[in-house]
């Protein structure tokens, strides 16, 4: 086995294979001291996902910086949520799906034969569009990762820190022992990602964490996506433009073409800083559906 397989509790060692290779203009912005030189989390390339003969995307390459908050746009069907699923091998549980590509986590093969998919998921925490807590206590869903993984130390300590850590902490503190599906739609997600957080994950991968949620509980998990990017990395799936031009720095938009059997094929258009897509676009496509003319 390599020394480089993903473990529980360690973020793997950084070796990084195929990274490309800096750009003079971002060298010189890091040399007169206008940005400090990002580390790479992810190297996607050549990403392509099938399900059994429909291509649902091809055609994606993008890097995802550490302590970043990435979105991904783009209308329904263009493959946001698959790209997502690819980045932590969700898609080994669906039956007919295949991932072809470059998937590098901290320079690892992703779909190396040595990566424990389990472990590489504690390492990477999942949160869906829809909250699902279990039906548990709000104490037991936020123990049940340390508890499957066996993690040293308090579980009080480990869930008080978590639910703390998702800006819930003060709303349950007195009834942790209520069902976790007793909560508000707003709650229940922040309890979800109280979930998530309990194993220490290094990167949140959130599919449209607020479609169900008004606007007040949206804000709120924005809100705790900026405080949380301190010390993790997110990729954040949203059909909403203006989130993701609230809380991202970078920004992929995809779009789906349709092949001879009128199915979608999805692809990445462009992959850029978020001001820059809401402003000043590269491509065509990019300015026609963030002004609002498709989608
Ligand atoms: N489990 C699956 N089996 C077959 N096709 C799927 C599956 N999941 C998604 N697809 C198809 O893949 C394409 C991309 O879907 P998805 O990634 O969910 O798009 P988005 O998240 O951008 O709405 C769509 O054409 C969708 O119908
Ligand atoms: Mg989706």
């Amino acid at each position: 086995m390599s020394d480089a397989v993903v473990t529980p509790g360690s973020v793997p060692p950084v070796v990084r294979l195929d990274r490309p290779a800096v750009s003079a203009e971002e060298a010189e912005a890091v040399v007169s001291g206008e940005r400090t030189p990002v580390e790479t989390v992810f190297d996607i390339g050549g990403l392509r996902v099938t399900y059994g003969d429909h291509v649902a995307v091809h055609d994606v390459s993008l890097q995802i910086a550490k302590n970043e908050i990435t979105a991904f746009i783009g209308p329904s069907g263009c493959g946001k949520t698959t790209v997502l699923r690819a980045l932590d091998r969700m898609h080994d549980l669906t039956p007919g799906a295949r991932v072809e590509g470059r998937v590098l986590y901290h320079g690892q093969d992703v779909y190396a034969p040595e990566v424990d998919p389990a472990a590489l998921r504690r390492r990477i925490g999942m949160v869906f569009q829809k909250p699902n807590p279990f039906p548990k206590s709000i104490f037991d869903n936020v123990a049940y990762g340390a508890r499957v993984n066996k993690m040293k130390g308090d579980l009080g300590e480990i869930v008080e820190e978590a639910l703390t850590r998702a800006a819930l902490w003060d709303e349950v503190k007195g009834k942790l022992k209520h069902s976790g599906l007793s909560l508000s739609g707003g709650q229940q997600q922040r309890l979800c990602i109280a979930r998530a957080l309990a194993v220490r994950p290094d990167v949140l991968l959130m599919d449209e964490p607020c479609s169900s949620l008004d606007p007040i509980a949206t804000m709120r998990i924005e809100e705790l996506m900026h405080e949380l990017a301190r010390d993790l990395t997110i990729v954040v799936v949203t059909h909403n433009m203006q989130q993701a031009a609230r809380v991202s720095q970078m920004t992929a938009f995809f779009t789906a073409d349709v092949d001879d059997e009128g199915r979608r094929v999805g692809t990445l258009v462009e992959f850029s800083p978020t001001e820059k897509i809401f402003t000043n676009p590269s491509d065509q496509r990019t300015e026609d559906y963030v002004t609002g003319r498709f989608g």
